[in-house]
């Protein structure tokens, strides 16, 4: 249990903070203005910095693919809204990229501190934090990274394609899915948890519903969105 007078840090499963922030784009109110479509929030350590400058490229050119998957991207660090418009000024000028993004100035590090983004008390730079919240206000996964080590757009974009199929079809989504070495694209059915689901698995694997190892381990085909889907 969490006492009531400690506020902890939002973990998975739990409903993101209503939270009011001062982004590049004007006020905005989480999860409240998204509700409906996913977003990621995402923390980078400080403006004018090579990592996040290059994690921001990147985040950009995928901007559409997150938009087909329904989910909007935010950015976020402690520095001021002047920070944020200069340096997407320098993007713009010198890598020819467009940062169109919300990025929310914290320059108190409000937002970063209730979200458990700062490393430690005192610190006032947030680590590479990645929030995934679906389209009902819920933390459906969090990410920390270093200051040393860039993210991987790609993995981002798996993450919220497995998320959003597990919804879809009520199961698990394997380890590298949809490239798992044992299953492929196939996904996992949540294990039964009583003798009789157990025994229900088998005779429908036999029955060719779906297939099985072993009455905890059953798998089955999903349809599987292709790059070319809408
Ligand atoms: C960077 O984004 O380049 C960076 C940020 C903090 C520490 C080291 C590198």
């Amino acid at each position: 249990m969490k006492p009531d007078h400690i506020v902890f840090p939002p973990f998975i499963g739990d409903r993101m903070p209503r939270l009011e922030v001062h982004t590049t784009l004007g006020k905005r109110i989480l999860p409240d203005d998204y509700a409906g479509r996913w977003f990621m929030l995402f923390s980078h350590p400080g403006d004018f910095t090579p990592v996040c400058t290059t994690e921001f490229v990147s985040f950009a050119k995928n901007q559409a693919a997150f938009q087909k998957l329904n989910c909007e991207l935010i950015g976020l660090s402690i520095d001021t809204v002047y920070a944020h418009m200069k340096w997407i000024e320098w993007i713009q000028t010198q890598l020819g990229v467009s940062i169109t993004f919300p990025i929310i100035a914290d320059e108190l590090g409000n937002v970063s501190r209730r979200l458990g983004m700062l490393p430690r008390e005192g610190v006032k730079r947030t680590v590479r934090s990645v929030f995934f919240v679906d389209p009902n206000g819920y933390i459906r996964l969090i990410l920390t990274y270093p200051d040393e080590l860039g993210r991987n757009t790609s993995e981002l974009l798996r993450a919220l394609k497995g998320l959003q199929a597990a919804d879809a079809h009520g199961v698990a989504m394997p380890a590298n899915w949809p490239n798992n070495e044992i299953i492929g694209d196939q996904a996992i059915i949540p294990p039964a948890n009583t003798v009789m689901k157990a025994r229900e698995r088998l005779e429908a694997a036999q029955a060719q519903k779906f297939s099985c190892f072993d009455w905890w381990f059953c798998y089955k085909d999903i349809p599987v969105r292709k790059k070319t889907d809408k």
